[in-house]
């Protein structure tokens, strides 16, 4: 397969929904599919499992998170006990690592069963999105290219108390749309960066949105420079290929005056690091992720529609290429960004932060209640979170903490970093109005502080996914890999958006 490949299917979880349903326990008729069974640490077992906790001991099952025990049921479908953990400390995130670790047990099992009563504690709805997220992301594989595929999930029947279905059944299916926002970001990033250029992003764009209700517009590089988006195009010099920008716009239906939330994500198709080239090393080999991003803010609009956003939400994608050449941005050179703040570029490989410029001015420029950006910006964030733990920043604590509620509710971590202004100085130039790096230390800082010199003001937030966007070792519900990180936390984020309360106290956050 080349990188010219035709056929290759950018997006293959799109079209493969898989179909989840929620039976009351009692009616179930369950075929051949495995069975998943929740078995806390301690209390009754299930009686459906016809094992007792001694049977359960004796095979080295205690109930902890993550434990799977498979119990095969001569002509039955074959059960599996899941360990729910301690029952008081049982919750919606405990409950999605369950699942998860099911789902894995289940092995190639195209369709399963998950059996909820023993979540008692956890609200239905809550538990309903859990299982059926848990299942269907860590059973995620980006397989399109490969002779040989793993079977996906294709159908899921949630098993609930009575009382409890319709509100699980709510819950599985903001858990199912919750779960294909993160597969369609993880298949964005996965995709090779020759098969998934900038152009072919603006082509999925457009088959996406008329496929959710968004609007979607794609600016070429004309477009661009008649935009002025001096940055985007700077990166972009180097390249054989277009650089793209990609706005989405999201409307409910009825009232106009609802809050408005803007979304800008870097979308670098691959980021060699241009003339300052990256080392041939591991972390340089998954520089096709660095548009996640841009992924995770194209995978969230595109499921607005299906829960009834009640904001309206703008997108803008910054989608190019960072590549050397004797056409590439030179170090020294100074470029202009949109609005006219004049970059002097000292290190091509920060290229992140000069096409995002170009989007926060844009997105100030319309009416908006607050701006959130995402991006893999940093190394130095990856080194001091690591690669569960994403970076948040903002000049507005109320938004930072909009942004924190949505990451702690979806189970996709961020902790707050400063906007410290000391160091700003760092990043002064001799020639233009800003450098686009400063000293050693400290870069995540100095790449926040680069961004918010173009928010005028607005209530802005910037997540730092440099660590988060992809995945050594296959962890609960992601798999290895690129994760989707953000998707989630975006769609979330977006369902529950409130403006910022203008109080000057509220303004923290600074250092
Ligand atoms: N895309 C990288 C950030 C990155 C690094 C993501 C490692 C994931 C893993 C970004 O464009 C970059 O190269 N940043 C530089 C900035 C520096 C030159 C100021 C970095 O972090 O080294
Ligand atoms: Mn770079
Ligand atoms: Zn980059």
């Amino acid at each position: 397969m080349t990188a010219t490949a035709t056929g290759f299917e950018p997006v293959p979880s799109w079209t493969r929904v898989p179909d989840v349903a929620v039976v009351a326990a009692g009616d179930l008729y369950v075929g051949n599919a495995p069975m998943g069974v929740l078995v806390a640490a301690s209390g009754a077992v299930p009686p459906v499992l016809g094992v007792d906790r001694g049977d359960l001991a004796e095979a080295e099952f205690t109930g902890k998170i993550g434990q799977t025990l498979a119990l095969p049921q001569p002509g039955g479908p074959a059960l599996i006990a899941v360990g729910a953990g301690d029952p008081a400390e049982l919750d919606g995130d405990r409950l999605r690592d369950a699942a998860a670790a099911f789902a894995c047990a289940a092995g190639s099992a195209g369709r399963l069963v998950m059996a909820l009563e023993g979540a008692t504690g956890v609200p239905p709805e809550t538990a309903g999105q859990a299982a059926v997220e848990g299942v269907l992301l860590a059973r995620y594989r980006f397989e399109v290219l490969k002779k040989e595929s793993a079977p996906p999930v294709t159908a899921l029947t949630v098993v609930a108390a009575p009382d409890d279905v319709q509100a699980v059944r709510r819950g599985a299916h903001r858990g199912l749309v919750y779960a294909r926002a993160a597969a369609l970001a993880r298949d964005l990033a996965n995709s090779p960066p020759s098969m998934l250029t900038a152009e072919r992003l603006g082509g999925v764009a457009a088959q996406l949105g008329a496929d959710s209700g968004l609007s979607v517009e794609v600016y070429d590089r004309d477009a661009l420079l008649e935009l002025g988006c001096g940055g985007l195009l700077g990166v972009n010099a180097g390249s054989a290929d277009e650089p793209r920008m990609i706005k989405l716009r999201y409307r409910p239906e009825g009232d106009p005056d609802v809050p408005r939330l803007t979304l800008v994500g870097k979308g670098i198709m691959y980021d060699s690091g241009g003339i300052s080239l990256k080392p041939a090393d591991a972390v340089h080999a998954t520089m096709k992720n660095d548009m996640s991003g841009a992924g995770a803010i194209l995978a969230a609009m595109a499921m607005l529609g299906e829960l009834d956003c009640p904001v309206a939400v703008t997108g803008y994608l910054m989608c190019t290429d960072n590549m050397p050449s004797g056409t590439a941005v030179k170090l020294g050179d100074v470029l202009t960004i949109r609005g006219g703040t004049t970059v002097e570029v000292v290190n091509a490989d920060a290229e992140g932060r000069l096409v995002m410029a170009d989007a926060l001015v844009l997105a100030t420029e319309e009416p908006v209640d607050a701006i959130v950006d995402i991006a893999t910006l940093t190394g130095a964030c990856l080194r001091a979170l690591g690669a569960q733990i994403a970076g948040v920043f903002g000049n507005d604590q109320g938004l930072v903490d909009q942004v924190r509620a949505a990451a702690a509710r979806v189970d996709e971590q961020v902790w707050q970093l400063p906007v410290a202004h000391r160091y700003r100085g760092e990043m002064n130039s001799d020639v233009a109005d800003i450098k686009n790096m400063g000293g050693a230390n400290a870069a995540a800082i100095h790449a926040a502080l680069f961004l918010e010199e173009f928010v005028a003001g607005t209530p802005w937030a910037h997540i730092d996914i440099a660590g988060t966007a992809q995945n050594d070792t296959a962890r609960t519900w992601i798999p290895q890999g690129c994760t989707g990180f953000g998707a989630r936390l975006l769609l979330d984020l977006a369902l529950a958006f409130q403006r910022p309360q203008p109080a000057p106290l509220a303004r923290k956050g600074r250092a």
